[in-house]
């Protein structure tokens, strides 16, 4: 069988990388959380005072890219890989709901883009690869054997979200979760540089109302047919 890449996209918390990784598992690929690179570049402008409240020195931050090193190690015991960002093991930093907050801004600006891009399509150099993020499919890798677009209802996504968050032991409330994801999916989808669209060889899946089973059942019947 022929190596391939999947493309996933969608918007905030739709579980696409819960299904990359039991892609990846199952075909024996290797998965990239885009979003996780995002939100790293983002914890470094928090962390260097870059980004704030009421204040982002974007054109000091460009600057400062270069000095940002990005990369994956595989974790054995937990079976993915996890985020370092200069040398430090960030996967739990950038999950909060701070970094949240602040990473559509950051991910808006095009010189940010442009170097995460180019990363993503080195490491999709030999295929065999199913990475998730905004722009998989459309700027990523538009020659994508298999993309899918995902969607559910913003409500559903905001519970998916709010549960990982409490089960972690973060403090969040309900409703600042929802505004987050919907301030998120729209700041992501009306940005200048690489909106989030869905590519026109994408196949949506919603699965506001589809086990994790039932969805990982059906696309891998897509995988199949693909490959
Ligand atoms: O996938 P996740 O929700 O962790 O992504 C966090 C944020 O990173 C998104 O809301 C989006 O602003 C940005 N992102 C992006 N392009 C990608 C992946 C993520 O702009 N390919």
């Amino acid at each position: 069988m022929q190596h391939i890449t999947i493309a996933i996209d969608g918007f905030s918390s739709t579980g696409k990388s819960t299904l990359a990784k039991q892609l990846a598992k199952e075909l024996g690929y290797v998965y990239v959380d885009t979003g996780a690179m995002y939100r790293a570049v983002t914890l470094y402008a928090l962390q260097n005072n870059f980004i704030g409240d009421n204040y982002f020195k974007v054109e000091d931050f460009v600057l400062e890219l270069d000095n940002i090193n990005l990369s994956f190690k595989f974790n054995d015991s937990l079976g993915f890989s996890e985020m370092y960002l200069n040398g430090v093991n960030v996967e739990k930093e950038i999950r909060t709901l701070e970094v949240s907050s602040f990473v559509s801004k950051v991910s808006a600006i095009p010189e940010v883009r442009y170097q995460l891009v180019k990363q993503q399509q080195k490491m999709g150099e030999g295929k065999g690869i199913v990475m998730d993020g905004r722009d998989i499919g459309t700027v990523v890798f538009p020659q994508a054997e298999l993309k899918l677009f995902m969607t559910a209802s913003p409500e559903i996504r905001a519970k998916r979200r709010y549960s990982e968050l409490i089960k972690r032991g973060d403090k969040v409330r309900f409703e600042e979760v929802l505004k987050n994801v919907q301030e998120r999916d729209y700041i992501d989808s009306h940005r200048e540089d690489s909106p989030l669209f869905k590519a026109e060889d994408a196949i949506e899946i919603d699965n506001s109302n589809l086990t994790l089973e039932a969805q990982f059942e059906s696309i891998m019947n897509l995988v199949r047919m693909t490959m």
